[in-house]
């Protein structure tokens, strides 16, 4: 896909306020609609939404340009306390529900949002990262495994019959890993 964009200095990554819940809930909603195959339901649909609720049991950062547009949102689950820590282990963190404003794809700041991710983990020490992912993510997939996370398929599981989720997990304590994402 050519050289990985450049990172963009007009776009700061920050924890959500309050404020942005919605805003940032009905980005990240958009962002898996506009993802071949139209695999979401209304039910997962509120749970994408509901910024409000993860920034409570998570961290919830977003991506913004210099007037506070939001332009992407992540999850990072740090350790297995949080409710959003799904099959995660004992020393992991883990990311949930990366996305990027459709009209702001391909900037790289999801390779941004994901980069902070890598980096708080590894600053409070986790051992991995590790995350779920579906077949028709290609964007993430290519992300993910640029960034050296590698598939774990005994970690694989099927919430609902027709979702098939992908584990991927990135090896924090191996020497180099982690590196420019
Ligand atoms: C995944 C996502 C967050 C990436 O955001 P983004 O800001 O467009 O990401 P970036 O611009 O940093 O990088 C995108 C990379 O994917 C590549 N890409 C885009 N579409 C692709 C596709 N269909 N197949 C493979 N790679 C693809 C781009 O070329 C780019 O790589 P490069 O810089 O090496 O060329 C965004 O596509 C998104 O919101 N997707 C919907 C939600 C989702 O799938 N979330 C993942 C949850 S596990």
């Amino acid at each position: 896909m050519g050289a990985p964009a450049e990172q963009d200095p007009l776009v700061t990554i920050r924890p959500v306020r309050p404020g942005e819940h919605e805003g940032a809930g009905a980005l990240v909603v958009a962002a898996y609609a506009a993802l071949p195959g139209g695999h979401s339901s209304p039910d997962y649909e509120r749970e994408l939404a509901d910024v409000a609720r993860r920034s409570k049991e998570a961290e919830v950062l977003v991506a913004v340009d210099p007037d506070d547009t939001l332009l992407g949102c992540v999850t990072f689950v740090p350790d297995t306390t949080s409710p959003w820590a799904e099959l995660v282990e004992e020393g992991e963190s883990a990311i949930r529900m990366l996305a990027v404003d459709p009209a702001s794809q391909g900037r790289g700041i999801g390779r941004q949002l994901l980069r902070i991710c890598i980096d708080r983990a590894r600053e409070r020490g986790s051992v991995g990262l590790f995350l779920h992912s579906t077949p028709w993510m290609a964007a993430a997939h290519h992300l993910y495994e640029q960034a050296g996370f590698v598939r774990v398929p005994e970690r694989d599981w099927r919430p609902v019959p027709d979702v098939p989720l992908m584990a991927y997990r990135l090896d924090l304590m191996a020497p180099g890993r982690g590196g420019p994402a």
